[in-house]
């Protein structure tokens, strides 16, 4: 798998349609860390048009992903592209809003990639929630604050419940104590 020929396909794609989905432009450190983990469980918030599904479904080659998408044309497009791949039998697309659907989640992730737009606090608890102890939370979009991203990030280093592992580029990695 080429993850460059794959990241620049996202790219044309995004600048031929003007969507608001930019591909995650650090994908070789997500691609790393997520072979780290060897996660047979991740949760995936921002689908887009699947790039970084395929990412992490290639870095963990047994994985279930649960990845999180409100937009349906996305979603649509994201479907095609994950059964592309052959990968539609591990990658599950969910066309729902975050903030409505992480409740109905069953803990037990090894790994939860975010990377849908700007970081709201309400995501924290379901976080605590979902990860496994010593679980890996790789958390992009850090430049785009919300009116509850200080909180969020306040917690997250203060909590006791995290450890910050790195920042790199617009993301923050954290494993959960
Ligand atoms: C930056 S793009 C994701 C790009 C994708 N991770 C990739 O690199 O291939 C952000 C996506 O998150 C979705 N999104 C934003 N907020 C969301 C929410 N609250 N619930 C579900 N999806 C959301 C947007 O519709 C958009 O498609």
């Amino acid at each position: 798998m080429n993850l460059t020929e794959e990241y620049n396909l996202a790219v044309a794609h995004q600048q031929e349609h003007g969507c608001s989905a930019p591909p995650y432009e650090s994908y070789q450190k997500l691609f790393d860390i997520a072979k780290q983990t060897n996660s047979q469980r991740i949760l995936e918030i921002g689908t887009g048009v699947g790039f970084t599904a395929l990412v992490l479904a290639t870095a963990c080659a047994n994985a279930e992903i649960d990845s999180i998408e409100k937009d349906s044309e996305h979603v649509e497009i994201a479907s095609g592209y994950i059964q592309s791949h052959g990968l539609s039998n591990r990658v599950h697309i969910h066309n729902v809003v975050a903030e409505d659907f992480l409740a109905s989640l069953k803990p037990g992730y090894d790994l939860i990639f975010f990377d849908g737009f700007q970081i709201h606090y309400e995501f924290l608890p379901h976080y605590e929630r979902l990860l496994k102890p010593s679980g890996i939370l790789v958390l992009g979009n850090n430049h785009l604050s919300s009116k509850t991203s200080e909180q969020f990030f306040g917690e997250l280093n203060d909590n006791g419940q995290w450890k910050i592992l790195e920042k790199f580029g617009e993301t923050t990695v954290a494993k959960k104590n």
